[in-house]
């Protein structure tokens, strides 16, 4: 018998999978379309209905509709697995894996958000309060708000109504469990309040966050839900669902704090947000960003507390590696008012932010006329966050700035930082490793060399392709081919057909593309070496080795460059 995968690919084309997410258009046999994972003007994303895959010739991710599942939603494959077997009708439970306990939970959750979204709508007074704070009726369809009145036992009674056990019921936290000894043993959590789902990264409500509404004002504003085995606090991203592939595509994301501030973010066109609501900023959730952009851009009020406030979120991001910029809000209002006054305002806004330095420059610079005072300021505010970047590059550049505004020698300003250095930064790094996105580019580089070489008539570019190889990897072309795991001749000619169509020109322009993004993952590699043997000089203060290496990987990020603006 077939496997589940292959039972699936024969039922789902990848054509139907990816069309569920792209706009594609035929070209001759294969598809295309613009790449949902980087940004581009021009179609390279590719999708071969006879081979079962897809391809980007300008970001060169590629695989077949568990590998497009997994990229376009963040998840792994047996999570990709489950989607695509529900989608093709394929039992996975026959194939001898265990019932997951969780399904009966994530019912209830999805059950609770329809009953409390339907009972909005007899709520006129609420729908009419969410109008008025800028929320179009088609945003709160979208983000399934909802309402749950203000009694005691309106949602246990409708679900146990639909047979769901009043355990289970309480391990997703909609009851809790009377501490009164009376006859009935639980009540509602959420009473008098419109409800906000929050959803998982596949979009699956799992929690709730209930915001005060008629009742007592005195309440809490928010009640949320508490962790469960369905909810993970830290894990989980209020819109990320929503706004992941708005991120891959923007190349950024926009972080902000409550959820009115998501949905009105997202209703002005700004899809690219997520909200922490009202949590820090942790490292899972820079974990789930990190899969769709490097850059993250957060929002501050521009009063002092806003200033401390941030001071987490900027760390937690920049020694993850991330790319932080900052915008600034006036005082005392959040984004949602912004976007209820002039979505355009807000718009702007994000898409100006400022490295998260030179914001913090410019707002000691414009405060402070002082010289002196200046100096101490940036030293105690700005050198840690220049400290905690990973990237030497950048941090060589603002280490240069700080000292021009300062006035001291870029030195003591790397000795300053050398010292936080060592108290902030864990010991002992993660080596860089190969992607399995590399090993892909070398198959198909073989692939359109055999292909090349069957042609015959283009014994010149052959070899100088063949040098081109020998100057990237170092190796000979026939090493290069015996290094390369489970490669099938057949199969690697097959596809370099496919995707060049079997014509010369592309064949040649393909191929040179292919050796692009092999010399530039092998140098994204080098760097990374680089600078973990930078940080190493710096630790033991040599300062000759560290310039050595500082302008190694100038070099190399210089040629880096080269090749990505060559497309
Ligand atoms: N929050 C919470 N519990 C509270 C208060 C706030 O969980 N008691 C979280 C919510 O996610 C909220 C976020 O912190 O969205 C920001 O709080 P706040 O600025 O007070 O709320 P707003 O989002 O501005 O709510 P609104 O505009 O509806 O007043
Ligand atoms: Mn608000």
């Amino acid at each position: 018998m077939s496997t589940p995968a292959e039972q699936i690919k024969d039922r789902l084309s990848i054509v139907d999978v990816v069309s569920a997410y792209l706009k594609i258009e035929k070209a001759g046999i294969n598809y295309k379309a613009r790449c949902p994972f980087h940004n581009e003007k021009t179609a390279s994303f590719f999708v071969s209905p006879t081979r079962g895959s897809f391809h980007c010739f300008g970001c060169n991710k590629g695989g077949d509709i568990f590998s497009f599942i997994e990229e376009i939603e963040g998840i792994n494959f047996s999570e990709a697995l489950k989607i695509l077997a529900e989608r093709a009708g394929v039992n996975l439970h026959e194939y001898g894996k265990v019932f997951d306990p969780k399904i009966i939970l994530y019912k209830i959750m999805e059950d609770t958000t329809e009953f409390f979204e339907q009972n909005l709508v007899k709520h006129k007074d609420a729908v009419k309060y969410l109008q008025d704070r800028g929320l179009a009726n088609e945003t709160i369809k979208d983000f399934r708000i909802g309402f749950a009145d203000d009694a005691w036992q309106n949602v246990l009674n409708y679900l146990r109504a639909k047979k769901y056990k009043d355990e289970d019921i309480e391990r997703v936290g909609l009851i809790i469990k009377s501490e009164k000894n009376t006859t009935e043993k639980y009540y509602d959590r959420f009473r008098g309040r419109i409800m906000f789902p929050i959803s998982d990264a596949q979009g699956r409500p799992v929690a709730f966050s209930g915001r005060v509404f008629g009742g007592d004002e005195k309440n809490a504003k928010y009640v949320n839900s508490p962790e469960t085995a369905l909810y993970d606090k830290s894990g989980i991203l209020y819109g990320y669902d929503k706004a992941k592939r708005e991120i891959m595509k923007q190349g950024f994301c926009v972080v902000v704090e409550g959820q009115m501030d998501l949905i009105m973010s997202h209703q002005a066109g700004v899809r690219n947000s997520v909200a922490v609501s009202g949590t820090a900023l942790t490292d899972k959730h820079i974990d789930l960003l990190k899969r769709f952009t490097e850059t993250i851009v957060l929002s501050f009020d521009a009063d002092e507390a806003g200033f401390a406030a941030s001071q987490r979120a900027v760390k937690t991001a920049l020694l993850a590696g991330m790319d932080v910029k900052a915008i600034t809000i006036p005082e005392g209002k959040d984004p949602a008012d912004l976007v209820k006054k002039d979505p355009k305002v807000w718009v702007d806004l994000v898409n100006d932010g400022k490295h998260i330095v030179d914001f913090y420059l410019g707002v000691l610079s414009s405060k402070i006329t002082d010289p002196r005072i200046l100096i101490k300021e940036i030293s105690k505010k700005v050198l840690p966050v220049v400290a905690d970047i990973k990237n030497k590059i950048d941090q060589a550049h603002f280490i240069k700035k700080i000292a021009g505004i300062v006035g001291v020698g870029e030195e003591s300003i790397r000795e300053e930082i050398g010292r936080m250095y060592s108290k902030t930064v864990p010991q002992g790094d993660i080596l860089p490793q190969k992607l399995p996105q590399e090993d892909r580019i070398r198959h198909r580089i073989a692939g359109f060399m055999f292909l090349l070489k069957e042609k015959k008539e283009e014994g010149d570019s052959i070899n100088l392709f063949k040098d081109r190889i020998k100057e990237i990897c170092d190796k000979d072309f026939e090493n290069f081919v015996k290094e390369l795991s489970n490669l099938s001749r057949e199969e690697a000619i097959f596809e370099a057909e496919v995707l060049s169509s079997g014509n010369k020109n592309k064949l040649i322009a393909t191929l040179s593309e292919l050796l692009d993004s092999l010399e530039k993952n092998i140098l994204d590699n080098k760097l990374k070496f680089l600078l973990i043997e930078l940080k190493r000089f710096e630790e033991k203060k040599d300062e000759v080795g560290a310039r050595k290496t500082l302008t190694e990987c100038q070099n190399v990020t210089n040629r880096i460059n080269q090749l990505k603006n060559k497309k």
